[in-house]
């Protein structure tokens, strides 16, 4: 509005209002909302020279962000400093309706912010001691994963039909959502389900197993059913709101590749579905690290008769999903309910490999499945 449209001062002033039209007319703004999801400490304005990590400070606290474009950030699931920092201008371009100057604007400022450069080994240690470990239910298992499932990573777990993958994906949802005193993060979980096997009633055998309350443990897992890879896609987009409401540590998508593979059937659409699974591959990893959670993927595996020695299947996806994962596990079926489990591929784990079992209570030792 230019100032000749302003309306004379005399006319801007108006009647006081009493108190219940006062309370009635308050509509909710973003900085209303966002305080509901993000820590306190965030609504502090932020400076440069604070010598606190500033990745998890909320965009509506950054320094020269107008409303109009901190709503747009938020509602495209760019809730903090560091989502907007680890992203792209053209990706911010796409899925908030900015222009590209500002994304680049935002982007700059943000990564100044929170010190995206190199950083010394030893504050890296640091940072990794901030990690978190899911435990699995088996011992063994755990031992072989140094402790379990990391957060801040993208793990896979691939396999043949039957051989645990889904089993391990609930067992990790309860690990997560049961409280401390149980062994469990006392956490939230988002379960991207592409095949229609989340069943709930396997999340309450494997709770009664601890003791946990099961209800509570329920409640704490948030399932999203995706339809088609670009559903499934949506969903990744659309998750951060529901991780930070539910203080998620955990993400399971199960699986990765089911969708892609069926609708990119046959050799002439090979590329275009590895170009999509790579963008996914990487908003994965983000997410993971930007919100510091514990993301697992599972894979089916692909059989290549023509292999004569060694291993004759092998994970989906083929380089682009083996250099996107943190971790890579590949499970096999033993003799009865007995399971092999085999890192593959991991920056701090020899390849080895440990047997579980799967039993009604979920994923125990061997010693404990009689
Ligand atoms: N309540 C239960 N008690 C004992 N074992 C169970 C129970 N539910 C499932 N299982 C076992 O878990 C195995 C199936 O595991 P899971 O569903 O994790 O396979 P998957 O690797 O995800 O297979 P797919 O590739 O088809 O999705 C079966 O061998 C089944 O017997
Ligand atoms: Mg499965």
């Amino acid at each position: 509005m230019s100032k000749k449209d302003d309306p004379p001062k005399t006319q801007q002033k108006k009647a006081p209002k009493t108190k219940s039209q006062q309370v009635k007319e308050k509509p909710k703004t973003t900085d209303d909302w966002i305080e509901e999801i993000i820590p306190k400490r965030s609504k502090t304005r932020i400076t440069k020279s604070s010598s606190e990590d500033l990745s998890d400070v909320a965009v509506n606290q950054f320094p020269g962000i107008g409303p109009a474009v901190s709503e747009k950030l938020i509602s495209a699931g760019y809730l903090t400093l560091a989502a907007v920092a680890y992203a792209s201008p053209i990706e911010l371009v796409e899925h908030c309706e900015i222009g590209e100057q500002t994304a680049k604007r935002l982007i700059t400022a943000a990564r100044s912010q929170i010190g995206i450069g190199f950083k010394n080994a030893k504050e890296l240690l640091k940072i990794r001691q901030k990690i978190q470990k899911i435990p699995t239910g088996s011992k063994a298992l755990d031992n072989l994963l140094v402790g379990g499932v990391e957060t801040s990573s993208l793990t896979e777990i691939s396999g043949e039909f039957r051989t645990g993958k889904t089993q391990i994906c609930f067992q990790l949802c309860v690990m997560t959502a049961m409280d401390k005193k149980h062994g469990g993060l006392g956490a939230g979980a988002v379960f991207i389900d592409t095949e229609g096997t989340f069943r709930p009633e396997r999340i309450i055998q494997i709770a009664n197993r601890f003791g946990a309350d099961a209800d509570e443990v329920l409640s704490r897992i948030n399932v999203g059913r995706a339809y088609n890879s670009d559903h499934q896609m949506v969903l990744v987009l659309e998750s951060p709101k529901i991780i930070k409401e539910n203080n998620a540590k955990l993400m399971i998508i199960d699986s990765l590749t089911s969708h892609f593979r069926a609708e990119y059937a046959g050799r002439g659409s090979l590329l275009e579905r590895q170009q999509k699974l790579n963008k996914y591959l990487h908003q994965l990893l983000r997410l993971a690290e930007v919100y510091e959670i514990a993301i697992v993927a599972t894979n089916q595996v692909l059989s290549k008769p023509d292999v004569l020695y060694g291993e004759t299947t092998f994970p989906i996806g083929g380089h682009i999903v083996a250099h996107s994962c943190t971790t890579r596990i590949f499970l096999r079926k033993g003799k009865g309910e007995k399971r092999i489990a085999r890192v593959i591929d991991s920056p701090h784990i020899p390849e080895i490999e440990t047997v579980f079992c799967i039993v009604n209570e979920g994923i125990v030792d061997v010693e404990d499945s009689s």
